[in-house]
């Protein structure tokens, strides 16, 4: 075949320390197809494992999850994309580059059972190459990125196309797991995919199938929902899992294309000469008198005025202060004077009490009897500290 591509991955193991632990691996792709490495937990499981260990017959399949970043980056170039679904499955880096360069990527590996790290370097080389003028994207709705990565799998998606489009001259252009493109999650039941999204390209035009894909009567067909007739003779899916959804199926031809508008041209972002930097006039000055006048001495005035008519009122009428004072002074002498007087009063009577005082202002004086205890000697020890309690009803009760 014409087209047939001859790009060819140059995989070298470059250099390996003595236990393997940084391995170094060079790849050559080219631009506009789509790479895929995986990551083998195997690899990194003997880079973990002692060689004794291995020899031994012992080999454990340890859980592993990945981290990979551009060397000297935060994170992956724009095109990579890594996945991993779970620790004990294998992760995929894949992507499609768009211009050429290279790319170092540092892959660590860390054991979840031991904490162990290994680390490997990938370095990628994206060589220059023409795009596919023809391209066509499909759906494939019960499938999940990962299963559709391994290239035994990835392979047996080209067969199906190739029929589909009638020819060999074949490649994979991308593959992007449809929740990368609005997709939902979708419930974790048997049966339920995330999808994905296939484009390949070819230097030949699309088939007969393909364009009976792209027909107004079809599109109308899908638009309603119904259930859509697959055009005669091509439904070329051999495995279930790997149909393609008609209806999403688009075709892209890249010579059609409208050639892009062109950038904005920019400029050096150096000023262009012209003689001295001229600054721009400060604004002109501005008399701040009125407002000082209005805010701070035309209240000042009034605060004057107002103090010196309080000072006027307060110690220049002073008659008036001295005749309520005088006033004042005579109440207060009268009521000293009725004061002396009624304390007098008290005093003289007082004096001329000549009754004894009442018995109950006497000491140990019972109230019902009359009778007058002697007066306690409380120095005395033999007098207890509590005197017997003398019943006062058992005379008074009326006996039966
Ligand atoms: C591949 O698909 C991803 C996700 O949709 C997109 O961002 C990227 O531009 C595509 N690459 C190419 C070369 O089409």
């Amino acid at each position: 075949m014409a087209g047939c591509r001859s790009w060819v991955f140059f995989l070298t193991v470059c250099a390996a320390s003595l236990f393997g632990a940084n391995a170094e691996i060079k790849v050559t792709i080219p631009v506009g197809k789509l790479f895929t490495y995986e990551l083998l937990r195997e690899t990194f499981q003997n880079d973990f494992e002692p060689l004794s260990k291995l020899y031994a017959g012992r080999l454990y399949d340890d859980p592993m999850i990945f981290k990979c970043n551009r060397q000297n980056f935060p994170d992956l170039p724009e095109w990579l994309r890594f996945t991993q679904r779970h620790p004990y499955d294998n992760g995929f880096l894949y992507g499609t580059p768009v211009s050429p360069g290279k790319s170092i990527i540092e892959i660590y590996a860390i054991n979840k059972r031991t904490y162990e790290a290994a680390r490997q370097i990938l370095v990628i080389k994206i060589t220059a190459e023409e795009m596919l003028p023809y391209q066509a994207e499909f759906f494939i709705e019960l499938r999940e990125i990962e299963k559709v990565l391994p290239s035994s799998v990835q392979d047996e998606i080209k067969q199906d196309l190739q029929k589909l489009w009638d020819t060999e001259a074949l490649e994979i252009v991308n593959i992007t797991n449809a929740l990368d493109r609005g997709g939902r999650v979708p419930l974790p039941l048997a049966g339920h995919f995330e999808g994905v999204y296939v484009k390949v390209g070819s230097e030949q035009y699309f088939s007969d199938c393909l364009l009976s894909a792209t027909t107004p009567e079809h599109e109308r067909q899908c638009k309603t929902g119904a259930k859509v007739k697959v055009p005669g003779g091509c439904n070329f899916c051999s495995i279930p899992s790997n149909c393609i959804t008609w209806c999403k199926t688009e075709l892209f031809d890249l010579t059609q294309l409208t050639p892009p508008p062109p950038p904005p041209t920019m400029g050096s972002g150096i000023l262009a000469e012209g003689g001295e930097f001229d600054p721009p006039e400060s604004p002109p000055s501005r008399d701040f008198l009125p407002d000082y006048i209005v805010t701070v001495i035309v209240p000042l005035i009034i605060a004057i005025i107002l103090c010196i008519l309080l000072a006027y009122i307060m110690f220049g009428r002073r008659e008036g202060v001295e005749k309520r004072n005088a006033r004042t002074n005579q109440i207060q002498l009268y009521h000293h004077h009725t004061i002396h007087g009624n304390t007098d009063e008290l005093r003289n009577m007082a004096g001329n009490r000549s009754t004894p005082p009442p018995l109950s202002t006497l000491p140990m004086f019972n109230s019902r009897t009359g009778d007058r205890a002697p007066p306690l000697q409380s120095d005395s020890p033999s007098i207890p500290l509590i005197m017997a309690q003398h019943d006062p009803y058992s005379d008074t009760l009326p006996r039966k």
